[in-house]
């Protein structure tokens, strides 16, 4: 009798943990070498009572493994003829073990080093950055609103839906911009999107070539340069001064035709863009062929003077995309927001936010839409920024000044935020360890620098807190271990 060829791979080397389910275990082992081409179409496998006898388990087991193995057309068999590994649609090449294969990696080009960093989770704690009063959100109101709509569910609104949002809740937000912030726009030109990040991304993606040069403030919220930075951009930091952006340094930079801003209350500085910037930056912006992104993510926020109408709301030239967000007046974990878009781009950015994602999930969109009509979010609004200036005092009136090596307090007339000028970098390093030894939060200035920037090292430090986030008694107790860590 002619002897068998050698099987090219070593079943005898399969090992199986008893009580794991045997005959799955086999079916695995003998998987992975038929789809990584081990043991190539046509190979004989051993009779399975061999096999049983080779592996030390039942007959019965190996049955069950190769049944299973020939179900999903591993395997084919012969009658009278035994097992033989089936002809693959995809027939692949011999590879190393698993073990020596190196990892998938993606393509460098891939592997940006535009990390973004998360910001702090956990129960929201004194002086938390971005995020408004939680514990204010009319949860009742918002689970009673859910429910109604989950309990019947319109079929109409059940398959897929217009990727550039719910109709009804972008007709609502129109009109909230026309009443509240003085934008004339219409429901045409929003963009429900999944937060102010995915709607600067999409920005990013439609307006941006590689190698554009983007304008961005300089301190700067960083996950917006990130998101240039990754479509290819190169990103330019402008300075920002006490009227905000320094519009005449961005009339000097040649080569650029986009410019992100965040002109109701500059990130992280806190000032706020004068009438005549704004009105230099439309002119830019109209001269250069240009675009401007508005990022209004605290823009409800205002506790004195007369809110300055929104660059959008004085836009003549269609030059202005403005991005909004329900993160700073509901909670940002409920990633809804939109852009107000020039119609003429609405429908190439709704038609690129469905390659990514279809469009926003209904549920929160319909509740939200309903949330407004209702009149619920008006009211939150209103509640909102009464405890966002109340808590604004109570950290106002509590500071332990003076503290060495700080600039006093600012005037806080807007925001969720405000930033303080520390002497050195040394000692901005020295008040947030000691700070945050003592369970207190708070962002050091330095951290929203571009890298490279030319401003001085020292001259970048600072304290950046947020005063919306706990509520009066929370801000007292953290003050008082302040003064303690602080030894003032
Ligand atoms: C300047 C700025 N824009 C936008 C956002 C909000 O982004 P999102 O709506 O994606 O949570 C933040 C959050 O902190 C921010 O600081």
């Amino acid at each position: 009798m002619a002897s068998k060829p050698a099987l090219p791979f070593d079943l005898s080397g399969i090992r199986l943990e008893p009580g794991h389910g045997l005959a799955r275990q086999l079916y695995q082992a003998l998987r992975e070498p038929i789809l990584d081409g081990r043991l190539g179409s046509g190979t004989r496998l051993p009779a399975s009572r061999e096999l049983a006898t080779l592996l030390g388990i039942s007959r019965n087991t190996v049955t069950r493994a190769l049944d299973q193995l020939y179900a999903e057309g591993y395997v084919a068999g012969r009658v009278g003829d035994g097992t033989y590994v089936a002809e693959l649609a995809c027939s692949r090449p011999v590879l190393p073990s698993v073990a020596s294969r190196p990892a998938p990696s993606l393509p460098l080009q891939r592997l940006h080093t535009h990390h973004l960093p998360s910001p702090p989770s956990g129960a929201p704690r004194a002086f938390r950055i971005g995020v408004p009063a939680f514990d204010l959100f009319p949860f009742d109101t918002w689970a009673r609103l859910q429910a109604g709509f989950w309990r019947k569910p319109a079929p109409a609104r059940l398959g897929y839906g217009d990727p550039a949002g719910d109709p009804e809740l972008r007709r609502l937000i129109a009109a909230y911009l026309r009443s509240s912030r003085g934008l004339a726009c219409d429901a045409q030109q929003v963009l429900i999107t999944c937060g102010s990040q995915q709607g600067i991304s999409l920005c990013a993606q439609l307006l941006i070539q590689p190698g554009d040069r983007v304008a961005v403030e300089n301190p700067g919220y960083r996950a917006a340069g990130h998101a240039f930075a990754v479509a290819g951009a190169q990103l330019c930091g402008m300075p920002v001064d006490h009227d905000g952006l320094d519009v005449a340094a961005l009339q000097r930079l040649e080569n650029c035709r986009l410019a992100y801003v965040t002109p109701a209350h500059q990130y992280p500085t806190g000032v706020t863009l004068s009438l005549s910037r704004r009105l230099a930056l439309l002119e830019w912006a109209e001269r250069e062929d240009g675009w401007i992104i508005e990022d209004d993510y605290d823009g409800e926020y205002r506790y004195a003077g007369t809110p300055l109408a929104p660059l959008a709301a004085l836009d003549r030239q269609q030059r202005v995309i403005y991005v909004g967000t329900f993160g700073k007046l509901a909670f940002p974990a409920l990633r809804l927001g939109y852009l107000v878009l020039p119609p003429a781009l609405a429908e190439a950015f709704a038609r690129r936010l469905a390659l990514d994602m279809r469009h926003t999930e209904i549920g929160t969109q319909a509740v939200m839409a309903e949330f407004i009509a209702a009149g619920h979010f008006q009211r939150h609004v209103r509640r909102m920024r009464q405890a966002a200036r109340s808590r604004r005092d109570a950290l106002l009136a509590a500071w332990p000044a003076p503290i060495p090596g700080c600039s006093p307090l600012p005037a806080v007339d807007a925001g969720l935020h405000l930033s303080i000028r520390v002497e050195t970098l040394a000692r901005e390093h020295e008040l947030i360890g000691a700070a945050h030894a003592a369970g207190v939060e708070m962002n050091g200035l330095s951290d929203y620098w571009l890298p490279g920037s030319e401003t001085a090292e020292d001259e970048r430090a600072g304290l950046v807190l947020g005063f919306a986030a706990v509520p009066e008694e929370q801000i007292a107790e953290a003050l008082r271990r302040l003064r303690q860590a602080w030894r003032l």
